[in-house]
C-alpha cells in the first residue's frame, strides 16, 4: 500500500464522532478494518470531538462520549502504545488547517454533500455553519498528517472524494504538485453499509429514534438477543446463494452482518444456511453477535472505570499527533505565504 503517486509513505488515519453510542455499523464498517490495518501500517485513530459540536452536544455527555469512544477503540483491540489514539480538539493543527481548506474548497462542492443535506434537513438556514464546512475539517484531519489511507464505511465516500479534491486544488493552486497525497478511501469487507434492523433501506445510525434499529456497543447479551429476534425479516426461508437476496433488503442485511462477524463471505454463510428459516438463522446470529460483542463491552466498561487513565492515553496520543502535524502545518503556512 503506497499513495497513488508513490511519493508519500503509507499512513492510515480515521476517526469517529463521539455522539451517543457506537453501534454495530461503526464496528463492522470501520473499527474492525482499523484493527487489521494496525498490523501493517502506522495508524492514527482520532475521536473527532470538533465534528461532534457541529450539532449541539450537552458538554457533560460529550465528555463521557469522548472517553467511551476511546475505550471502545482500545477494547476492540487498537493498541494506543503502538499507534496514535487521541481526540481532535487537543491538536490545534486540525482547526488551523481546516481554515486554510475553507479557503480552498468551493461552496459548490460543499453544496453537493448528501450528508449535509440529510443532517440539515428542511431547515438549512438554521443549520450551523460548522455543519456546512464539516468536510473541510475532515480533509484537514487526514491531510494534517499527509495520511494516505482512510478506512471508513461506505457513507463517508463522498467526503473522502472532497478531501482528494481539496488536496489536488491546494497542490495545483500553490504550484506544489506532490505536497499533499490524494488520500485513498479504504472501504472493505462484507459490511461497509450496515442497515437498520427495523428497515433494510435505512442505514444503521446513532440518530435513529428507535433503539431496536441498532445494536449498540454498550448493549448486554439480553438486549442483543432481543434486538436480533425482533429484527425485521420477510416470510421466505434464506436462499442458498447471494443472488436470491435481491429485493430482500432485511435478509441481505442480516446475512452481511453474519458474514462480517464470522469473517466469512455471504456465499459461505448461505451455503451453510440456505433453506433455513429466519428463526434458526437469527438464533445463530444472536449467539455470534453476543460472543463477539459482549467481551468488547465488558472490556470497555472495565476501562471506563478509570477515566483518568483514558485521559492520560489521549493526552499522550495528542502529543505524538502534534509532533507530526506541527511541521506539516508550518510548511502549509509557508506555502500560502504567511509571515511568521
Ligand atoms: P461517523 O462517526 O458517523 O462514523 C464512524 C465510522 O463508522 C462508519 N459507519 C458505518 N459503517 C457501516 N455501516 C453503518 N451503518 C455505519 N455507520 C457509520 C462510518 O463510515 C465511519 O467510518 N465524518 C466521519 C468522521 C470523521 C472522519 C475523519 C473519518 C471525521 N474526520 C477523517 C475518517 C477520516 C463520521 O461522521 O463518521
Amino acid at each position: 500500500m503506497a499513495s497513488a503517486d508513490g511519493t508519500h509513505p503509507p499512513l492510515v488515519f480515521s476517526g469517529m464522532q463521539p455522539t451517543g453510542n457506537l453501534h454495530l455499523g461503526n464496528y463492522l464498517g470501520a473499527i474492525r478494518n482499523w484493527i487489521r490495518l494496525q498490523n501493517q501500517y502506522p495508524c492514527l485513530y482520532c475521536i473527532v470531538d470538533m465534528h461532534a459540536i457541529t450539532v449541539f452536544q450537552d458538554p457533560k455527555e460529550l465528555r463521557d462520549s469522548i472517553r467511551s469512544v476511546a475505550a471502545a477503540y482500545i477494547a476492540a483491540g487498537i493498541d494506543p502504545a503502538e499507534h496514535i489514539v487521541f481526540n481532535q480538539s487537543q491538536v490545534s493543527a486540525h482547526a488551523e488547517l481546516a481554515w486554510v481548506f475553507n479557503c480552498v474548497a468551493r461552496i459548490g462542492w460543499l453544496n453537493r454533500m448528501t450528508q449535509f443535506k440529510e443532517k440539515a434537513g428542511k431547515n438549512r438556514e438554521n443549520a450551523s455553519a460548522g455543519l456546512f464546512v464539516y468536510p473541510n475539517l475532515m480533509a484537514a484531519d487526514i491531510l494534517a498528517y499527509k495520511a494516505t489511507h482512510v478506512p471508513v464505511g461506505e457513507d463517508q465516500k463522498q467526503h473522502l472524494e472532497l478531501a482528494r479534491d481539496i488536496a489536488q486544488k491546494f497542490n495545483t493552486d500553490y504550484g506544489v504538485p506532490d505536497f499533499f497525497p490524494l488520500p485513498e478511501p479504504f472501504i472493505t469487507g462484507p459490511a461497509t453499509r450496515v442497515m437498520s434492523l427495523r428497515d433494510g433501506t435505512q442505514k444503521m445510525s446513532k440518530s435513529d429514534p428507535s433503539d431496536y434499529s441498532r445494536i449498540n456497543l454498550t448493549d448486554d447479551a439480553d438486549a442483543i438477543a432481543l434486538k436480533v429476534r425482533k429484527a425485521r425479516t420477510d416470510p421466505e426461508p434464506l436462499p442458498s446463494e447471494p443472488a436470491g437476496l435481491e429485493g430482500r433488503a432485511e435478509a441481505e442485511n442480516l446475512v452481511s452482518i453474519f458474514a462480517a462477524l464470522a469473517d466469512k463471505s455471504a456465499d459461505d454463510v448461505l451455503t451453510e444456511y440456505g433453506g433455513a428459516q429466519f428463526s434458526e438463522f437469527k438464533k445463530a446470529l444472536s449467539e455470534l453477535a453476543v460472543s463477539t460483542l459482549v467481551p468488547l463491552t465488558d472490556e470497555m466498561n472495565r476501562l471506563l472505570k478509570d477515566p483518568a487513565e483514558i485521559d492520560r492515553t489521549l493526552a499522550h496520543g495528542a502529543e505524538r499527533a502534534r509532533a507530526i502535524a506541527a511541521p506539516i502545518l508550518r510548511e502549509v503556512y509557508d506555502v500560502v505565504g504567511f509571515v511568521r
